[in-house]
């Protein structure tokens, strides 16, 4: 499977856990039924649907990605929903969109604006806000924290200090590039009213088979490759607990539980 195919794979298989955090932020916004807006970095377009549904049969959701693997997929998606009245794509790069000014109601960035390390994030959000009329809102939206490993919390903690745990921060970046810094970038971009809010998921045994792919999947994009920063110790205990195969795997205990969070930030344009 290539690295596209196995992206799709995982958002496929993890949305069942995470599409309710993502539920509760659009809602949060409170999105004006009619209006237009654009899901900046929408990938496989799971989120432009959940966005359409918030604005209604009038109003009208634009995909944009940088990849048209992953747009050629989200067009399939709109298509089999019945959506694509309401649900356009186009490819393009979010520091530079191809978009005049003001032209949406809102602008929604979903682990992509302020999230991908290969981005700028002050001005990939000005760029946002350049294509927001005023008065209209700018939100990014991303996961923020986790407690996977319930009763391991040292193992947690030395999974979560490697480069993988930090991901898609990378150690030495200035902490104002953080994602948890996004309302500093707010503030500079001349954004008003900004506000920050959390969204928690969980999950708790019995798990059911939906949530517990979902669980693998996460931990397999959460610490890639993470056994050559372990030590010895701590790759057995990681073997143990965390390979779907081992007898001890850690979803497979019956007191399990975890949760996670989702971070949203948003502000209005000026008038
Ligand atoms: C982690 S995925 C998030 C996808 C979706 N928003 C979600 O939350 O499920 C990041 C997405 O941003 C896209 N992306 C990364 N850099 C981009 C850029 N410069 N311009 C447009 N899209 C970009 C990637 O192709 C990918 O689809």
């Amino acid at each position: 499977m290539n690295d596209t195919n196995s992206y799709m794979q995982s958002m496929l298989v993890s949305s069942p856990l995470t599409e309710p955090s993502v539920r509760s932020a659009i809602k949060a916004l409170q999105l004006t039924p009619g209006s237009q807006g654009l899901d900046a970095g929408c990938g496989i377009g799971f989120q432009a649907l959940l966005l359409a549904e918030a604005v209604g049969p009038v109003g009208h959701v634009t995909g944009l990605d940088i990849s048209s693997e992953f747009l050629r997929y989200a067009e399939e998606v709109v298509n089999e929903a019945g959506l694509s009245g309401h649900i356009s794509f186009q490819e393009g790069d979010v520091s530079r969109l191809p978009f005049g000014d003001d032209t949406f109601d809102w602008a929604w960035s979903s682990s992509c604006v302020g999230y991908s390390a290969s981005l700028e994030p002050f001005s990939a959000l000005k760029e946002l806000a350049r294509v927001v009329k005023p008065g209209g809102s700018v939100a990014v939206f991303a996961w923020s924290s986790e407690k996977l490993l319930p009763g391991y919390p040292v193992l947690e903690a030395h999974l979560n200090a490697t480069a993988s745990g930090i991901a898609p921060f990378l150690a030495g970046r200035s902490p104002e590039a953080h994602f948890l810094r996004a309302l500093g970038w707010f503030r500079d971009a001349g954004l008003e009213e900004s506000a920050a809010r959390t969204f928690v998921g969980d999950a708790y045994a019995p798990l059911t088979n939906d949530i517990r792919n979902a669980l693998v999947a996460l931990f397999e994009m959460r610490w890639p490759g993470v056994e050559s920063e372990l030590t010895q110790e701590d790759r057995a205990e990681y073997q143990r607990l965390c390979w779907p195969e081992s007898p001890e795997f850690i979803l497979d205990h019956p007191d399990y539980y975890a949760f996670f969070t989702y971070s949203m930030f948003h502000g209005n344009v000026t008038g």
